[in-house]
Order: C-alpha cells, then structure tokens, then sequence
C-alpha cells in the first residue's frame, strides 16, 4: 500500500491570511499522523507565503512519522534541509513566483547539477526524491543523477482523468515501470484527490508514497462543515 503523506501548507496558507497561530500547523501535523498519515510534506518557497523556515524547524521536532521538505533547492533552502535533516528532500524545479509547482525537471539538461546536490543530501543520510514529468526518457535520465525516487507529477492525470480515466493513467503506467525497472522508488503528487486517488494507486504497482495537499485541505473543509455549523447553531439556540 502507499504511504500517504499530507502536505500542510494548505494550514498555514490559511493561518498566515489573519496572522496569530490558527490554525496552529504544528498541532495539525501531530493531529494528522494520529489519525494514521504516514508522513508529513512541507514546501518552503523563498518568499515563505505558505509554510515558514521557522515552521519546518518547528515540524522537525515533532514529526513522528517521515518528514518530507520539497522545493527548488536554492542555497537558503539548500541550508535548510541539511539543518532540519528529513527522512526525504524533493527536489522540485518550481520558479520562484510560480502559485505552485508546475512542471517535472529535465533531467537530462539537469544531469550534473541534480547529481552534485542529490550526491549532498545523501551523503547527509537524507533520502532524495525528484519531481519528474510521466516521460519514459526523463525517468530513464533521472537513474544517472543517482536519486533514490522520482515523484511523477500528477496534474495531467488529474485533469485528464474525469474525461478517459485509461488514458491519464497510460503515460504513468510506462514511466512508472521504467523507474521500478532501473530501481527508483516511486512517490506521486499533485492534484491527487479522493476521487481520483484509488484508480491512479490501483494501476501504479509499486507506489510507494503520494503526497496531497491541496484537495485534502478543501474536502476537510467540505467534510467538516455540516459538524461545525450546526454546533454554532446548537451554541446560539442554547
Ligand atoms: N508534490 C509537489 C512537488 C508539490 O509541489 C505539491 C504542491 O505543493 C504537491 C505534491 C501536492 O499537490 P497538491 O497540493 O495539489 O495535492
């Protein structure tokens, strides 16, 4: 079965829009693994609009379960990551003005720079993992950077998914068999959700971890609203 891992920056998107500590991210990430996630993700970007520095320092104290930091891997974050040490660091090419990450590396152009910091992290006993595209010859490429996972990146399939299910998952399928046969660990993420999650984990054998962010967050939202409204009325009527 894959691991499900939350990222967070949802929770502190939310908290930083009023300042104050709610809803509090570190009491949320501890929440989340009692109720049986198997890691927790953070993005840090460098203008910290979601998740903080001091939030991913704070994380790392607490965090039981694997700790997974993603993001563009410039110095600051570069500093961070050797600091906090997680069990993974994935590496994503996201620019920094970019609402969120939006392609895969090329990791044929990409070669030696992704091989000299992936050689950094696990040489620090960080695990590596690195946002790739559902190409067949990115995925072979990414082998001679010396990853241990790639991440496929999953916004195609979930766009395509409601119109031919068979057709989002057909390109993952391909590059998801090119990892397991060169020995990459496969992770997933990006706009994965509760309707489109079972198909993509029963057609991918060897998953071994998807990280959702944003569609958890909403259906939380969505699933939780009924409770809290009608406690406010039960409150007002009492
Ligand atoms: N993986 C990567 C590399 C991401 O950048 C993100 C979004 O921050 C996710 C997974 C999670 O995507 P979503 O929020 O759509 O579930």
């Amino acid at each position: 079965m894959a691991q499900l891992s939350v990222n967070i920056n949802k929770i502190a998107t939310l908290r930083n829009a009023r300042g104050g500590n709610m809803p509090n991210v570190v009491k949320a990430a501890i929440d989340i693994e009692g109720f049986g996630a198997q890691g927790i993700t953070v993005h840090p970007r460098p203008d910290e609009r979601h998740i903080t520095y001091q939030d991913v320092r704070d994380l790392s104290k607490v965090v039981s379960t694997e700790f997974n930091i993603e993001g563009n891997p410039n110095p600051k974050f570069i500093d961070l990551v050797l600091e906090v040490k997680p069990h993974q660091v994935t590496l994503v090419p996201d620019a920094i003005d970019a609402i969120t990450s939006n392609a895969g590396w090329d990791t044929k152009t990409h070669k030696n720079y992704l091989r000299e910091i992936i050689h950094l992290f696990k040489s620090n006993n960080i695990r590596t993992s690195i946002f790739v595209d559902p190409d067949v010859d990115m995925v072979s490429h990414a082998k001679d950077t010396g990853t241990d996972r790639i991440e496929l990146y999953t916004e195609d399939y979930a766009k395509t998914y409601f119109k031919n299910r068979d057709l989002a998952i057909e390109n993952y399928v391909l590059a998801s068999k090119e990892a397991y046969s060169l020995g990459i660990g496969i992770n997933a993420g990006h706009d994965l959700s509760l309707e489109n999650i079972e198909f993509f984990s029963q057609s991918i054998s060897n998953l071994k971890e998807v990280s959702i962010g944003h569609a958890l967050i909403c259906e939380s939202l969505y699933l939780g609203l009924e409770t809290v409204v009608k406690s406010y009325l039960s409150k007002l009527s009492s």
